[in-house]
């Protein structure tokens, strides 16, 4: 197969830039190429230089748009396509009136399948090229995520929701059928092609104290696997956790006794924390996951990013759609500048790129395959045009930075601004996926 050269500008970044002023963190080059053979990236720089050794690669040229990593969703629920922007509700009632009835019918295999489909291609469409998913209760949810990832050669984080209480029957488990069919699915999926597996007990409230002790088996006995949970996201939520567990000393103290806390494992939302809790995920390693459009949406809070970074915590951001309204990672940064705002907080163009790619894919302890152009990692690219819409092309021709253009693109950019997705050297836009 030939190998291909996309031209155009590029960004890409070596590590998380110390504030908005700082340009030494990121490469940026206005005439350059991106080399792709057999789904990696084997060199980068000016367009002359890599073309001059790329023999007979095809070249597709982007100029002027902008290619950088493909986008990195740390937290979205799979089975929640068809529930998102739904009326009226805060966190508890939403799950009961909302999100467990539309999660039930992922016990249906076909279901599962079609709307596995539907999800993949949504991400793609708004630039995302690795999402760390839920599934629902199922283990055919889990099978179908899993599978229409490998289809496309997605790399793909996901999971089996582990839920044994507190839900309708239709979208419970039991202790042992959860660890059991947890297991089958890390045995089928976990290292296969680009899938990873992560253990995912939904919540506190969901997992009683013997689901949770199963969590901690595959934790122990899978120690490379991811673990995903939700903590501290709303007020109710964390009364109703203190009842099930009146010996916790606090929310984070569930997930702690049950040692279900490391450097993989990733904390949705994280809003509500006691002073306790935010140095016991400092010490573990732990991932707290900001889903901005998610918090505003369902009135849960704001995440307190400055705090968490004071402590030398590092966070994902996330869509959390179906709790979250936009699948686009822009749309997002879009939200979590506001949420920063409105606690005198402040997120600069630099950092929230980074953020979304290389930063998330630290968070995953997977830079060395994704988040940056690097040579040699996955070639999972997103190309961008910043003059998507007549809106923007208008702001643009007063951008007169990078930084200046890459804030107008975190604040007005979405899916109409995503020109083409590469997965693993794929583009995704306009493919036939299954002839
Ligand atoms: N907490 C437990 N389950 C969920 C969920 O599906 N979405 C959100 N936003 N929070 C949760
Ligand atoms: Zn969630």
């Amino acid at each position: 197969m030939t190998d291909t050269l996309l031209r155009g500008r590029f960004l890409t970044f070596h590590r998380e830039p110390t504030g908005a002023e700082d340009a030494s963190a990121h490469t940026y080059v206005e005439d350059g190429a991106i080399l792709m053979r057999q789904g990696r990236i084997v060199a980068t720089g000016d367009y002359a230089d890599v073309a001059a050794t790329a023999g007979d690669a095809a070249v597709i040229d982007h100029r002027p748009h902008l290619m950088m990593a493909g986008f990195i969703d740390t937290h979205i629920h799979f089975p929640q396509v068809q529930i998102v922007a739904s009326w009226g509700s805060q966190l508890l009632d939403w799950l009961n009136g909302y999100t467990f009835p539309a999660e039930a019918e992922f016990g249906n295999a076909q279901h599962a399948r079609a709307m596995a489909g539907q999800f993949c291609t949504l991400l793609t469409d708004h630039g995302t090229t690795t999402a760390v998913a839920f599934c629902s209760v199922h283990k055919a949810s889990a099978d179908a995520l899993f599978s229409e990832a490998a289809d496309r050669n997605m790399r793909i984080i996901a999971g089996k929701t582990m839920m044994d209480r507190n839900a309708p029957d239709a979208v419970l488990d039991t202790s042992q059928s959860g660890y059991d069919d947890s297991k089958e699915l890390i045995a089928a999926w976990h290292g296969k092609g680009r899938a990873s597996y992560a253990i995912t007990p939904r919540f506190a409230i969901t997992s009683s104290p013997e689901q949770l002790q199963m969590a901690n088996a595959l934790v122990g006995e899978h120690p490379e696997c991811y673990v995903q949970t939700h903590l501290s996201e709303n007020h109710d939520e964390i009364a109703f956790t203190a009842e099930l567990y009146p010996d916790a000393r606090d929310y984070l103290d569930v997930y702690e006794t049950y040692g279900l806390l490391g450097k993989r494992t990733l904390l949705g939302h994280a809003i509500h924390l006691k002073q306790r809790e935010v140095e016991a995920i400092a010490q573990t390693g732990a991932h707290p996951v900001f889903c901005p459009t998610s918090n505003l949406f369902l009135g849960s809070g704001l995440f307190d990013d400055a705090g968490l970074r004071a402590h030398g915590i590092s966070s994902g951001i996330a869509t959390d759609i179906g709790g979250g309204t936009s699948y686009s990672m822009l749309q997002t940064l879009n939200e979590g500048y506001k949420v920063l705002q409105l606690q005198n907080q402040s997120l600069h163009a630099l950092r929230a790129f980074y953020w979304i790619t290389r930063g998330n894919a630290d968070v995953l302890s997977m830079a060395d395959r994704i988040g940056t152009l690097d040579p040699g990692t996955e070639a999972d690219i997103v190309v961008l045009d910043p003059r998507a819409t007549p809106a923007m092309a208008l702001r643009m021709g007063r951008a007169e930075t990078l930084a200046e253009e890459l804030f107008a693109l975190q604040i007005m950019g979405d899916d109409r601004a995503i020109v083409q997705t590469y997965v693993a050297g794929a583009p995704q836009k306009g493919a036939t996926l299954h002839p």
